[in-house]
């Protein structure tokens, strides 16, 4: 796969540290939620490619949205750019969540931990226009770090966490779904590996798909510096090529 340059078309903080970045591009319409996108910051010496998960697009428009923290410097740089400039982006890649059409008129949960709760935005836009009943739940740090609250709750019920208690439930994710009086048919998770432990052991009778952050060099199979371990002895996934969406009984965290 090429790189290629995608239009700049805005990007707007929306959190402490957290931007909203939208490109335009042709390559828009081959996203599925949960894939993700390479890209390289503009600097000369920064020569790694950064892994940005695809929190919406528009097909009509070949707009696509992206959410991310500033971390380091690659992210620094690219919290630079602005409408007019352009961003070079390999993908997209990996393997998406797939809405599956025997979700529809199904209750389906989608949990998200800090910045693993961009994939989910699309993916619950998706699951709502199939017919399935949405609920997010979202755990942030604090206050500051929350985004999507208003644009999720066009899709389905949200709840929200903070470890700070500073909005909403104070606590983790497993504090609001502990409290539930219905078990999901579906749960979809992306956030830190100890978020998708407790969400793994937490719904064994639901169908789970996690989406593994793993540290990725070249996103595309050829480094191994993104491996995983699967549940079978011996097996091991390349979290950027064979994922980042794994069936939950697949790997183990
Ligand atoms: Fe290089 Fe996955 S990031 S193999």
């Amino acid at each position: 796969m090429e790189a290629k340059k995608m239009a700049v078309i805005r990007q707007t903080e929306i959190a402490d540290r957290v931007f909203e970045l939208v490109l335009g591009g042709e390559d828009v319409l081959k996203m599925q939620p949960g894939q993700f996108l390479m890209i390289k910051p503009n600097r000369q010496d920064l020569l790694l490619r950064r892994p940005i998960s695809i929190a919406a697009y528009d097909k009509e428009r070949s707009e696509c949205t992206l959410i991310y923290r500033v971390e380091g410097d690659g992210t620094r740089q690219m919290a630079q750019l602005e409408a007019g400039d352009s961003a070079d982006v390999l993908g997209p890649l990996g393997n998406g969540f797939s809405v599956k059409e025997d979700l529809a008129g199904k209750q389906v949960l989608l949990v998200g931990g800090g910045i693993g709760v961009p994939p989910l935005y699309q993916l619950g836009k998706e699951l709502h226009a199939l017919g399935a009943a949405v609920t997010f739940v979202n755990g942030f740090s604090a206050k500051k770090d929350i985004f999507y609250e208003v644009e999720m709750a066009k899709f389905g019920e949200v709840h929200i966490s903070t470890v700070d208690g500073t909005y909403g439930t104070q606590g983790f994710v497993t504090d609001i779904t502990n409290q539930f009086d219905w078990s999901p048919d579906a749960v979809f998770s992306c956030g830190p590996r100890a978020m998708l432990q407790a969400v793994q052991t937490s719904f064994q009778e639901a169908e789970v798909y996690l989406s593994l952050e793993e540290r990725m060099a070249c996103g595309i199979g050829a480094c191994y510096a993104c491996v995983c371990k699967g549940n079978e002895a011996g097996k091991q996934f390349k979290v950027c090529q064979d994922g980042p969406v794994f069936n939950a009984n697949e790997v183990k965290l």
